[in-house]
């Protein structure tokens, strides 16, 4: 079967290819990414001359490419993780995230239901991978459950549960065979650093302020993104279509917390006396509409589908620390050039 895989050159879309390229030999993946700045080609370098990956360069939102494609190639299935993903980013420039986010998704459900028309033994299932954020935010206490009602608060989310939307309505008026699964935050190697975890490791790396929003007291639900992968691959195997699946690591952290034991790892790590880290933090302006606390229920996926989650924080925190410190060049190369103005923007005059 053909699959094709979108953002496959982002952080979780690059777990995900090189798991199924190197995991199901019979299956060719496709990999097919505009590489905006969030997309790395360096990220699959141990897996780009395998026999049954291809990399394909392309833009979700060109309608006419995508027709194209699907005609040419009849994927058999779609594993779609193209996105914009950065909250903050989406504060800015909203209508990037309308762009890719919502008008690419149609965009593929359109193609994919062409070829599901055409022969609808021959599509397998649209798998949309979308975020737990849809679900707005939470309070002190509770869980978001697959049929918590949909609260989006930035223009991230706001585009990801319309995404999420359209891929029902395809199910249900046009029976295209669809599924969703709603994430929680994922962190582990190859993560951009723009984001909380790998922007502070970069930071502690060069001795520089770790922004942490407002005090510190926002809660997210951490998981390591091969986890995610693994949840990915049990639901694209054993899922019914129509179904709804929310992944978690029942492991919520404080991001003051997080900030802090990642310090503390990163004392040892660099041989810097304890406590050295710690003074780092600095206390930012908030992110507008901050969401409070994120807690993802994951009981279905595991008791229906037996995915459990496999690390533990602090050793998942510890072995993303050590990618980090043993890709240097990676890291270099993903900072400089338009980077360091997006750092500027965000951060200095905050
Ligand atoms: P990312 O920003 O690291 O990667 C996104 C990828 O999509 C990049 O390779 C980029 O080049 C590609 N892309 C962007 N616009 C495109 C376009 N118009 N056409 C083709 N390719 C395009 O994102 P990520 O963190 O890996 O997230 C992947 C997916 O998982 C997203 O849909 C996101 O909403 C979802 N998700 C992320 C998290 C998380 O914690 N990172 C959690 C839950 C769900
Ligand atoms: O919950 C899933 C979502 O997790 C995904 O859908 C998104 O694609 C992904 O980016 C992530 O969103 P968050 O906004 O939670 O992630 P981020 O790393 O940007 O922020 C994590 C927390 O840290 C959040 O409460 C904001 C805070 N933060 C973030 C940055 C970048 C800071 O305090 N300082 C920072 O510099």
């Amino acid at each position: 079967m053909k699959i094709l895989i979108t953002g496959g050159a982002g952080f979780i879309g690059s777990h995900v290819v090189r798991l199924f390229v190197n995991k199901y030999p019979s299956y060719t993946i496709y990999n097919l990414d505009k590489l905006t700045y969030a997309g790395n080609l360096a990220n699959l370098k141990d897996i780009e001359n395998k026999p049954n990956y291809k990399f394909v360069k392309g833009d979700i939102v060109d309608a006419d490419f995508i027709n194209k494609l699907f005609s040419e190639l009849k994927f058999g299935a779609v594993i779609h993780l193209a996105a914009e993903s950065h909250v903050d980013r989406s504060i800015t420039n909203p209508l990037e995230f309308v762009y890719t986010n919502v008008i690419g998704t149609v965009n593929l459900l359109n193609a994919a239901k062409t070829i599901y028309k055409e022969n609808t033994n021959a599509f397998k299932l649209f798998y949309h991978v979308s975020t737990d954020e849809v679900y707005g935010s939470l309070g002190e206490t509770g869980m978001f459950t697959e049929t918590t009602s949909y609260d989006p608060h930035s223009p991230y989310s706001a585009s990801k549960a319309s995404s999420d939307h359209f891929v029902r309505a395809y199910h249900d008026t046009y029976g295209l065979p669809s599924l969703i699964s709603n994430c929680s935050n994922n962190y582990g190697p190859n993560h951009f650093p723009e984001k909380l975890i790998p922007l502070c490791i970069s930071n502690i790396k060069n001795n520089k302020p770790l922004p942490i929003y407002g005090k510190g007291e926002n809660v997210r639900d951490w998981l390591f993104v091969e986890d995610h992968a693994r949840a990915i691959d049990v639901i694209f195997h054993n899922a019914k279509a129509g179904s709804t699946y929310n992944i978690g690591g029942h492991n919520e952290w404080t991001n003051i917390d997080v900030i802090r034991l990642l310090c503390k790892i990163m004392d040892k790590k660099l041989g810097r006396a304890e406590g050295t880290n710690e003074k780092l933090i600095t206390f930012v302006k908030d992110r507008a509409g901050h969401d409070l606390r994120y807690a993802i229920d994951s009981t279905k996926l595991q008791n229906e589908l037996g995915w459990k989650p496999s690390l533990q924080f602090e050793e998942g925190l510890e072995r993303t620390v050590d990618w980090y410190l043993a890709n240097e060049e990676w890291l270099q190369n993903v900072t400089s050039g338009d980077y360091q103005k997006y750092y500027e923007q965000q951060y200095v005059k905050r």
